[in-house]
């Protein structure tokens, strides 16, 4: 069949549930839960997995056990184990952890950058760039999150050109990948083309990944937007978990299942088994004690019961 469509050739997932999910869950997870819970997603197909973050444990107490989590995990080759870090600090602990690759976020919002990160702008980046040197010399592979790319609940809205400021320095820097991401879920499917198509003007296209909450619904609507653009790594959280705590109102990331649903029905194949996913994050349903958003495993708790 003709398409004036141009879906992406290849498809990459980056599975967050494990740090951006559990980091603002209300109840903190006991670290085997979360080690059954990596392995799982690693049995269901997810090739790269965000498994904790080395920031301070004061400031996000869910993930204060990141050494023992990440030494816990049984590896498996082939699957990049990633974790989040804010500074030289967390990346040599990730590091020391046994982690394959780090990931570093700055907002395109100077005021999200002090509440978040205790930082202005400037001073996250300078941050950065000592971790890019790091890494650079360790051969750790990096990408970065551009945190309230659509919009910030301290700031309002934001601008393109702010955004691909700090794509073109973390790139710079090394990034192998940008995750454009709406932390607090406001994107319509036009802002994301717009936003696209400003930065693959600037950015190759297979440096570019998407970061979806699903804060108002809208979290597939703009994924489906993106792949008609030919973008195709995007990051999602099983069963839908998480929000970020330094983002009022901010609910959990696309669920990797519904994610993982469309693609598959739109014939881009994933890796994943929907049915060993969905078992998996309704286990992680029963020790939270609360339904998680995901519409896939909507349907199967119905036939269970
Ligand atoms: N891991 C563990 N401890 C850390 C750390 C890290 N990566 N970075 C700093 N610390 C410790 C320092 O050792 C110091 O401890 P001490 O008082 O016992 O000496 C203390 O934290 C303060 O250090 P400082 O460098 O002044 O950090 P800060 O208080 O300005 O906080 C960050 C800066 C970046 C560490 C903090 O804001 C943070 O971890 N933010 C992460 C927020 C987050 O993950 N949000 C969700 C993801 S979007
Ligand atoms: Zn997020």
């Amino acid at each position: 069949m003709q398409s004036i469509m141009k879906l992406p050739p290849k498809i990459r997932l980056m599975e967050v549930g494990p740090r951006d999910g559990l980091q603002n869950e209300a109840s903190i997870v006991d670290t085997i839960s979360k080690i059954n819970f990596i392995e799982n997603l690693v049995e269901a197909g997810l090739k790269r997995i965000e498994i904790t973050a080395f920031v301070s444990p004061l400031w996000i107490p869910p993930l204060a056990d990141q050494y023992e989590v990440a030494l816990g995990i049984k590896r498996v080759p082939g699957v990049s184990y990633a974790a989040l870090v804010p500074n030289v600090k967390g990346y040599e602990r990730a590091v020391a952890a046994g982690v394959n690759e780090v990931s570093v976020v700055v907002a395109a919002s100077n005021t999200h950058n002090l509440k978040n990160l205790n930082g202005d702008t400037k001073k996250v980046m300078e941050r950065y760039h000592e971790v890019a040197k790091r890494a650079r010399q360790d051969k750790v592979p990096f990408r970065a999150y551009i945190s309230c790319g659509f919009g910030c609940s301290y700031e309002g809205e934001v601008a393109v050109s702010a955004v691909l400021n700090l794509a073109s320095k973390l790139l710079e820097f090394g990034a192998y990948e940008i995750a454009l991401s709406d932390t607090i879920g406001v994107a319509s499917p036009l802002d994301t083309m717009k936003v696209l198509e400003a930065a693959l003007l600037e950015i190759a296209q297979d440096k570019i990944a998407l970061h979806m909450h699903d804060t108002r619904g809208l979290a597939l609507a703009n994924i489906f937007a993106a792949l008609t653009l030919g973008i195709g790594s995007f990051d999602a959280s099983a069963g839908g978990l998480g929000g970020c705590p330094y983002a009022p109102g901010a609910s959990g990331n696309v669920a990797t299942e519904d994610l993982v649903y469309m693609l598959e029905a739109m014939g881009l194949d994933t890796g994943v088994s929907l049915e060993k996913l969905c078992d998996t994050s309704l286990q992680m349903e029963k020790i939270l004690g609360r339904k998680l958003p995901a519409k896939l495993i909507a349907g199967r708790r119905t036939v269970r019961t």
